[in-house]
Formats: C-alpha cells, structure tokens, sequence
C-alpha cells in the first residue's frame, strides 16, 4: 500500500531524505502530482519508468528551483530563457533544452534535450529546497491513464506499491500538465499546450510554431492515446447529446454543462463553464465518471474560445482517441 502523508516539513524531510537514497516519492505540484527521482541517479530513474510502465523512448522533465540549477543540465539557457523564467516561473511552463552531456541518458530517454521545469507549489520547492538537486518527475500515474490531481488519485494507481510516499498537498491548482516549448529549434514550438498559452509565450517571444503536435517521435507523451479513461470516451456537441441520451438505454457517464437534463441510468457530471475551472476539474472529473463503470463516458464539447480552452480540448481529444483524426 501507498502512504499518503501531508506535505508538512517531517515529512518533506523524509521525502528529500528517500531521493537522497535513491529511492522515488510523489509530490504535489501546481498543475498534477509528479512521480519524482533524483535527475543523476540513474537506479531511480529506471525505478520510475518501471513503476509508471512508462515506454523507454518517453522523456521526462527535470524539476528545478530556478534559472541557476539549469545551468548543471542545459547548455544553451539564454536571454529568451531568463525572460521566460522571470515571467512565468515558478509555474507551469516547461522548456526543452540541449542536454550537458554528464546527465544520464535515462533522464532524458536518450534524447540530446532535456526537459526543464521550476513548479509553482510551496511543497514541491520545500522539496527542491531539501534535496538540492534536480528531480526528474513524470505524472504520477500509470503509463497512458489519467494524471493525477489528487494524492488519493496516485495511491489508486499504484495500489499495488508497498510503502511508495505520498506527499499530499492538495488538489492541484491548474489541473491540467505544464505548456511545453522547445526552444532547441530554429522556431520556439509548444510541443504540449497547457495553462501558459501560446498569446502569452507570442508575446514574449514573437513567432512561434504552436500546431499542436500530435503524435511525433521527440516528444512520445504527446502520443495520441494518452491521458486516457478506461471507459470508452467521447466527445459529443451540446445540440446532439440530449438526443444521444435519450436514444441510448446503456447507462452513459456524462461530462456536461449545467442546462442538461440527464436522468437515470445516465449520469451527470456537472463541468464549469470557464476554462481554469475546467482544466483544474477534468482529471478528476474523468476518474468519477470511469469509476461509475458506465458503458461510456459523453463529453459535452466545450467551446474552443480561448488558448486555456484549446489546452483542455488537446486533453479531451486525447482522452477520446479522436486527435488521430484530425
Ligand atoms: O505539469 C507537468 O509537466 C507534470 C508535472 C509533474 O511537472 N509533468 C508531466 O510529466 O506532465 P510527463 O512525463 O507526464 O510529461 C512530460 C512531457 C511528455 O510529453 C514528454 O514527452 C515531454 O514532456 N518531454 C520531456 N522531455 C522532453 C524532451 N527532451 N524533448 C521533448 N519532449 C520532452
Ligand atoms: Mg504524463
């Protein structure tokens, strides 16, 4: 069984005391709970990949404090990137630069880039604080499920783990996984879109390529089937799904917008109406309606009004499996 303890500072000592032993803890962040190890201790590292069932090819991102620990894993930080890191961190926004060559292969499943990322939580940078170092985290979840939001989420994960710690900081604030640019290319290109939206990094930046990237090799975690439910999931247009419902006895788990009338076998899951609330609601959201063991889970489409909501749409259509169509 998992331990789930609150992230108070006896028990952040403990947890910066087991990545300082070469074991591996899970720690709240601001947008989902990471699965952490130290960045240099490849042991760890293979533990991590091993527990989540993660693919070898699939990278992970390396949590900082700040600006200054980068300099240990990257070697092009530039004045883009202190621009970047004043603006947006701590928060969630993750940045992929060219790898020093001393950090191990498996923190960064061979690729010459590494993954950067300071997190916003008071937890996870008490931790950082602790330990010294960098971790590398990926979700907390098993390998194409759900990311976690809430503590409880990991431990049902990985129920299966004997003694593995849980630092329980609450439900993430965002919700939803950190935006993800690379910066190694000639333009900067989000790679994962999330709550820093392109409008912001445009900004800053200028041009940048923000096609949503769907399934390329450099980047696995963004592979279409991922983020998924177990239950079949599906994403259905407000003006059809009342007439989707009612033509259906099999009791469907609905993820709607107040104004539906969802009546048994069916049920509803009630979502927020702005895109923050949303995002921060969906993973849990989706682990309720896959817990309902329905034969479906319907997803009221959201409007694609903002770059928040587009972020939460990439999420969806992964969960549904329906981005391999676009
Ligand atoms: O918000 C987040 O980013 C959370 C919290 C724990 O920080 N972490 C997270 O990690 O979502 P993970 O491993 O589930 O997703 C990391 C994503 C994957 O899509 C991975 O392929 C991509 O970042 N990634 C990591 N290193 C990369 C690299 N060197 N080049 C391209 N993509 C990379
Ligand atoms: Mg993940």
């Amino acid at each position: 069984m998992p331990r789930i303890v609150p992230a108070t500072e006896p028990f952040i000592h403990e947890a910066a005391a087991r990545l300082r032993s070469g074991g591996v803890v899970v720690f709240p962040t601001e947008t989902v709970y990471g699965l952490g190890a130290s960045t240099f201790d490849i042991a760890a590292l293979d533990s991590i990949y091993q527990l989540k069932g993660r693919p070898a090819n699939n990278p992970l991102i390396a949590h900082v404090l700040g600006a200054q620990q980068v300099r240990a894993l990257a070697t092009n930080w530039d004045s883009r990137c202190d621009q970047l890191a004043a603006r947006f961190w701590p928060g969630p926004l993750t940045l992929v630069l060219t790898k020093i060559d001393s950090v191990p292969d498996q923190a960064t499943a061979g690729l010459k880039t590494i993954a950067v990322r300071a997190p916003a939580h008071a937890a996870a940078r008490r931790l950082l604080e602790l330990f010294g170092g960098p971790i590398s985290a990926p979700s907390a979840n098993r390998s194409g499920r759900v990311s976690p939001t809430t503590a409880r989420h990991v431990a049902a994960d990985f129920a299966d783990v004997d003694d593995l710690l849980i630092l329980d900081g609450g439900p993430c604030q965002v919700g939803i996984e950190s935006t993800v640019l690379d910066l190694t290319g000639t333009l900067p290109r989000i790679l994962r879109p999330g709550a820093i939206t392109a409008d912001q990094l445009r900004t800053m930046l200028g041009t940048i390529d923000d096609q949503s990237i769907v399934s390329q090799s450099s980047s696995p975690g963004t592979s279409p089937a991922h983020y998924s439910p177990r239950t079949p999931a599906q994403l259905v247009e407000s003006s059809r799904l009342q007439l989707r419902l009612n033509e259906t006895r099999q009791a469907m788990a609905v993820l709607c917008f107040e104004g539906l009338h969802i009546n048994p076998p069916h049920r509803a899951i009630v979502m927020p109406r702005s895109a923050d609330q949303y995002a921060h609601k969906l993973y849990s959201a989706l682990r309720q309606a896959d817990a309902f063991g329905c034969a479906m889970i319907l997803i009221e489409q959201p409007p694609a009004s903002s770059d928040l909501w587009r972020a939460v749409h990439d999420r969806l259509q992964r969960a549904t499996g329906s981005q391999e169509t676009l």
